[in-house]
């Protein structure tokens, strides 16, 4: 256990150092390695002393005024170097901290090989950790320890000033007393084997990403298929959830849900973000599904949407499609632009076949069984000539019903000879002809073809109640802090990734706006899982996805991205990514792909090595440095109680 005079301690510096975590003396350092005398009696008192875990170095006996940070690389082998030799005997006799009445060779001495990661040290009574050692002459004799429990948790959760500072800047626009929170994720863990590190009576080390690293940054989440990714945002979602709700900090969560794993319960895992959040949580889907908005749109409103879904659908069916299908497929429903008109007239007869063309399209819609939204009318303007020639009693300009609507174009159909004749064939475009046809069963040539019946199984895409854009909406839920959860397990591929993007493309486009006129966006997160299909390696920088990961943070938008493969992510997206979270891998291209940044290549080694699900190495934006952790599991039940207002 920590001596509690120390953690009471008001110096930061001396709570460092747990003296019952001594673990041997400094042999040597240099700007890069340390080499560290140890012995089999204090490494078992200490607790093991894993590969890659945290030793400090500081001054024994007196109130340290630095203490350096190393990392185990490995053991070292007996140097040939008589002066080190000498110096490694004269520590040998020295006064160990404990050890009882062993004779010096009952020790078992040994060597250990370390990295140098930084120094701490004072400024203005705070804690402050330089990545590197100013002067490490004196640095031969220092008393090493092994932190746990509180002071490694002070050395993983350590903060820049600089970093300090921006959280409670950020922390002050947003109404918070203090710093922004930290979510805690996990705990600090070094190796596979965990019988003695954080085993009984070890103290374990809590880890938290702080929200000024998070929010409005990049967080990958990389590993190999069963090692946990799924699993880390679960635990973030929920951790930013809780954390945000505690300190009333509104953070909207977004979660592109390929498998449905986030949305639904899931029987291996029982529970889900959905079950946990009831309350908070408003979940999407392309069918309708008791419990899940629609992500879909009102056909009879967003004309372009509801076609290409229509569009992706019927290609989908593979069903033979006749020319009059073929054409519909290819239609543009974009209306005229004035610039591309040569008068105002001409703008004008466009717009009014236009609007023929939609009443067309609506009406077979209509005909097919899509229900009209509540007071809407199909509604377009004729010229009075072929209004009097088809029926003088009714003006569709004052909106008409699907019958209504219906008879109106079997009416005109019947006259259509006349009206070619008097108009010189200008009064329909052939699109509407062809709508026409689908509406009325007959093709050109009058014989039958089954027209709108092809559209009549896809009706359950159209949401006739939405009044609201899918995408407005989903937004607004954002902004109000509200996790969403767009299950895209289900609908048809082309589609959902349409779908995707635009929804990506209004947060992106809503936020910048609100970022271009001066204003604070709201906190957004976004959760992308099998990220390469999305910002992989080939994607064009200009795409939404890209976009997003590069300029989200203006926006603050903060993009985490899970996929097995670091070498799928776009490099340049990669190389912006301020956390990576990486749990096992297998194979030696990835982890080169890894090694190119921070000091991942200390655990390449290891995350080959390693399967153990949950066991990742962190880098996050504060820290100089790889922290290995075991994340929490997302324990659906324990979160239940939390949500609910338990501990
Ligand atoms: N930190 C953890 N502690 C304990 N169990 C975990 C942890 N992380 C994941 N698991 C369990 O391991 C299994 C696989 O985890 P998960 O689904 O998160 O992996 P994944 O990397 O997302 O896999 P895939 O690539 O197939 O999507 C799940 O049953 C999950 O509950
Ligand atoms: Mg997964």
């Amino acid at each position: 256990m920590s001596n509690p005079a120390q953690i009471l301690s008001p110096d930061p510096l001396a709570r460092l150092i747990q003296k019952n975590q001594f673990i041997g003396w400094l042999g040597a350092a240099d700007f890069e390695r340390a080499l560290v005398l140890t012995s089999d009696v204090w490494k078992a008192q200490a607790r093991g002393v894993p590969h890659n875990c945290f030793l400090l170095a500081a001054a024994d006996g007196t109130a340290p005024e630095e203490i350096f940070l190393l990392r185990v690389s490995g053991s070292a082998a007996p140097s040939a170097d008589a002066e080190l030799q000498a110096r490694l005997e004269k520590l040998k006799a020295r006064a160990p901290a404990s050890g009882g009445e062993l004779t010096v060779e009952e020790f078992q001495f040994g060597l250990l090989q370390g990295r140098v990661l930084g120094t701490f040290y004072l400024q203005d009574g705070r804690l402050r950790l330089g990545s590197d050692v100013e002067n490490y002459a004196q640095a031969a004799g220092l008393a090493v320890y092994r932190p746990e429990g509180a002071a490694l948790e002070a050395i993983v959760n350590y903060l820049s000033p600089a970093r300090r500072a921006a959280a409670e800047e950020e922390a002050r626009r947003l109404g918070l007393q203090g710093e922004l929170p930290r979510f805690a994720i996990g705990t600090v863990r070094y190796a596979s084997t965990e019988r003695r590190h954080r085993g009984e009576g070890a103290e374990r080390a809590v880890f938290h990403l702080n929200a000024v690293d998070f929010l409005a940054r990049r967080t990958a989440v990389f590993g190999m298929t069963r090692t946990g990714k799924s699993n880390t945002v679960k635990k973030l979602v929920s951790v930013v959830k809780h954390t945000s709700d505690d300190f009333k900090l509104k953070i909207g969560q977004i979660i592109y849900d390929l498998n449905g794993e986030y949305a639904n319960a899931n029987q291996q895992d029982k529970g889900s973000i959905a079950e946990v959040f009831p309350g908070e949580t408003v979940r999407y889907r392309m069918m309708p599904t008791p419990g899940f908005e629609l992500i879909l749109n009102n056909f009879f409103q967003q004309i372009a949407e509801g076609h290409s879904t229509l569009r992706g659908l019927l290609e989908a069916s593979k069903l033979a499609r006749s020319a009059d299908v073929e054409a519909f497929l290819s239609m543009d429903f974009a209306p005229p632009n004035k610039e591309d008109c040569s008068s105002d007239y001409e703008f004008q007869r466009q717009t009014a076949l236009h609007q023929l063309k939609l009443g067309a399209y609506q009406a077979m819609l209509a005909r097919a069984g899509y229900e009209l939204p509540p007071d809407f009318k199909i509604t377009f303007e004729v010229n009075p000539g072929i209004r009097n020639k088809v029926n003088p009693s009714v003006n569709p300009a004052d909106g008409l019903t699907a019958t209504q609507a219906y008879e109106w174009f079997h009416l005109a159909r019947q006259i259509q000879d006349e009206l070619i004749t008097s108009t010189g064939g200008s009064w329909i475009e052939p699109d509407t002809n062809v709508l026409m046809n689908l509406l009325l069963q007959k093709n050109d040539q009058g014989g039958y073809i089954p027209g709108f019946r092809l559209l009549q199984p896809f009706k359950d895409y159209h949401a006739p109640n939405r009044r609201t854009d899918v995408c407005d909406e989903i937004y607004n839920h954002l902004a109000d802090g509200k996790i969403v959860i767009l299950d895209l397990s289900v609908g048809d591929p082309v589609q959902r990734e349409r779908l995707s993007k635009r929804i990506a493309r209004h947060i992106f486009r809503s936020s910048m706006a609100t970022f271009n006129a001066g204003t604070h966006p709201p906190h957004i997160v976004i959760y992308v899982e099998e990220a390469h299909n999305l910002i992989g390696r080939y994607e064009a920088l200009t795409e939404i996805w890209p976009t997003i990961a590069k300029e989200g943070a203006k926006a603050r938008i903060a993009v985490v991205y899970a996929t097995q493969e670091v070498s799928s992510i776009h490099p340049n997206i990669l190389a912006n990514t301020e956390n990576i979270i990486v749990s096992h891998l297998n194979n030696h291209n990835e982890i080169s792909e890894l090694a190119k940044y921070y000091d991942f290549s200390d655990f390449a080694d290891s995350i080959i090595r390693a399967q153990d699900v949950g066991f990742a190495r962190v880098k996050t934006l504060s820290n100089p440095f790889v922290i290995p952790v075991q994340i929490d599991k997302f324990d659906p039940e324990k979160e239940k109680t939390r949500a609910a207002g338990g501990k």
